[in-house]
């Protein structure tokens, strides 16, 4: 299994993984999703205004809900079919399409244009994102928002040396059946890079706390 290459196991796994990933979302499985990360993204998402919004690797498809339900005008994309029948199969008014992401690099206008909002939630999991960020900046009309939620870069703190590189998500604490799935690391600058050369500029983070410990849950990064 480690000869295939990590992009390969991170689909292999959205295939194997949408069923159990669809009863511990919405189950609210996820601690850190039920107390901080699931608020925080809707409130930025909202804060940024306009109505139209792409929610990239949607899953299957909570986000994209909440924001309809919120009146905005949503498409979801997700590399995993089985995710988004998931997805098509929860109600609501958003159009979900089967695409990943470098399909959607070499041609973004599939989803359609002039998004005011492209909201990656904790789905940028790969080494190279810089195709995907490029064709975000394609489909998002000028003064648009990128919103990307990620694992904090104190995840590393005290373990292992504050460089990128590849982590294995094994799903310990979440009840079920799951296959393991690699994902990979970045420092603040190294996301910071990746924006930049994608023709984004960072504008501002937010960093939710777990209300109990009040240590940072995750960070989200808002480019313009
Ligand atoms: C941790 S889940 C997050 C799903 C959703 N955004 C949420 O908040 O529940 C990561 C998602 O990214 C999608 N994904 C990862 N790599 C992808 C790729 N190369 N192309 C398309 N989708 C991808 C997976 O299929 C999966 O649905």
């Amino acid at each position: 299994l480690s000869e295939v290459p990590p992009d390969d196991r991170i689909t292999r796994s959205w295939l194997e993984n949408a069923g159990a990933w669809t009863r511990a979302v919405r189950g609210r499985a996820m601690e850190s999703r039920r107390v901080a990360t699931d608020q925080a993204i809707l409130d930025a998402v909202l804060a940024c205004g306009g109505e139209r919004v792409l929610d990239v690797g949607c899953g299957e498809g909570w986000l994209s809900r909440r924001l309809d339900q919120a009146g905005r005008d949503v498409v979801g994309f997700d590399g995993s079919p089985a995710l988004i029948e998931e997805a098509r199969g929860g109600g609501g008014g958003v159009r979900f399409i089967a695409l990943d992401y470098d399909a959607f690099a070499s041609d973004p206008g599939a989803v359609g244009v002039d998004y005011d909002v492209a909201v990656c939630n904790f789905s940028l999991l790969g080494e190279h994102v810089g195709g995907l960020l490029a064709g975000l900046r394609c489909v998002t009309r000028p003064g648009g928002h990128l919103l990307v939620q990620t694992v904090h870069p104190f995840f590393l703190a005290g373990t292992a040396r504050y460089e990128d590189g590849w982590q294995e998500e094994n799903y310990e604490s979440l009840p079920g059946e799951w296959s393991p799935m690699p994902w990979y690391f970045r420092t603040f600058g190294s996301w910071v890079r990746e924006l930049g050369l994608a023709g984004w500029r960072l504008d501002a983070c937010r960093e939710p706390l777990h209300p109990a410990t009040g240590q940072p849950v995750s960070l989200i990064l808002v480019a313009l």
